[in-house]
C-alpha cells in the first residue's frame, strides 16, 4: 500500500509500542558485491526514515535492536566497524532529537561498550532526558537472558538487604529491575530480512506482542513498509487468553 498513511481509529489503535529487529545488512551488502559494512552504513542510514515515520504514526516508543549480546563474537573489524558507526549516528542525530524532542534511551549493558561510544550516548541521554511525548531506545549489548540475569542480581540484592520480601515477588517486581522499567511492553515486533526468530530481544516483553516478518532487508525497509506492517497490526485481534466472544 504505497503512500498509505497509518490512521488511528478507537477499533484499530495504533501501537503505542514498536520494537524492531533491524536484520539483513550483511546480505544486502553481499547481493551488491559490497563489504559486510556497507550494508551496515546504509542500515544506519536508514534508521532517521523510521523515526520519522514513528513520529508520522504517533508511536511513542521506538526500540531497535542495534547490536546484541552474541554480536560481539563476530569478526573483530565489523564490531569496531559497528561501535564507530553507533556514536557517529549518535552525534549525527543528537540535534534532531532535540528538535523533535524525542527522548533517547537504551537497554542492554552499555558499559562494556568502547568507552568514546558510551561518552555519545550519556550525552545524548542527558540532552533529552526532559522530553516525554516520544522516546527512541536503541539495544546495545543487548540479551534478554543477559538482561534477566541483571535483574535477578538486582533482586537478590534487594531481598539480602530486606526490601524485598522474597516470599511474595510479583511481575511487577522483576519487570521494574529488567532494562525496560518504565517502558510499555512492544505492542508490534517487526523483523526485517525473512529470519523468524527472536534472537534473545524482548522476550520477556514480548510475551504478547504481535509478530511481523518481512523478507525485505532492514536498508531497504523504508516509511511505506512500516506503514505496512502497522497496518497489519491493526487487523490482528488481540485476545490475551480470552475467547473471541468475550472480547465482543
Ligand atoms: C543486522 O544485520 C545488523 C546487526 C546484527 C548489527 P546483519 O549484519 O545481521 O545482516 P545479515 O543477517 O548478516 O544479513
Ligand atoms: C539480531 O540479528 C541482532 C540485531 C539485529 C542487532 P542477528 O543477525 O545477530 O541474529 P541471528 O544471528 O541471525 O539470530
Ligand atoms: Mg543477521
Amino acid at each position: 500500500m504505497p503512500n498509505s498513511s497509518a490512521k488511528n481509529t478507537q477499533d484499530n489503535p495504533i501501537p503505542q509500542h514498536v520494537a524492531i529487529i533491524m536484520d539483513g545488512n550483511g546480505r544486502w551488502a553481499k547481493e551488491r558485491g559490497l563489504p559486510r559494512i556497507d550494508g551496515h552504513r546504509q542500515g544506519a542510514k536508514q534508521i532517521h526514515q523510521i523515526i520519522e515515520a514513528a513520529n508520522e504514526f504517533g508511536i511513542k516508543f521506538l526500540t531497535l535492536y542495534a547490536f546484541s549480546s552474541e554480536n560481539w563474537n563476530r569478526p573483530k573489524e565489523e564490531v569496531e566497524a559497528l561501535m564507530s558507526l553507533l556514536s557517529s549516528a549518535i552525534r549525527e542525530n543528537k540535534k534532531n532529537f532535540i528538535e523533535n524532542e524525542i527522548r533517547f534511551r537504551t537497554i542492554g549493558d552499555v558499559s562494556a561498550l568502547p568507552k568514546s561510544c558510551v561518552n555519545d550516548i550519556v550525552s545524548l541521554e542527558s540532552a533529552t532526558k526532559r522530553f516525554d511525548k516520544r522516546t527512541l531506545v536503541l539495544a546495545l549489548n543487548y540479551g534478554s537472558r543477559d538482561e534477566l540475569v541483571r535483574a535477578v542480581s538486582k533482586i537478590t540484592h534487594l531481598a539480602l538487604d530486606g526490601k524485598i520480601n522474597p516470599n511474595k515477588i510479583a511481575w511487577k517486581n522483576i519487570a521494574e529491575n529488567l532494562d525496560t522499567a518504565g517502558i510499555p511492553d512492544p505492542d508490534l515486533l517487526i523483523r526485517t530480512s525473512g529470519e523468524m526468530r527472536l534472537s534473545n530481544y524482548l522476550m520477556l516483553q514480548a510475551a504478547y506482542s504481535e509478530l511481523y516478518f518481512t523478507k525485505t532487508y532492514w536498508p531497504d525497509f523504508g516509511r511505506d513498509d512500516f506503514a505496512k506492517a502497522v497496518a497489519e497490526y491493526q487487523r490482528r485481534e488481540r485476545r490475551y487468553g480470552l475467547t473471541g466472544d468475550q472480547l465482543k
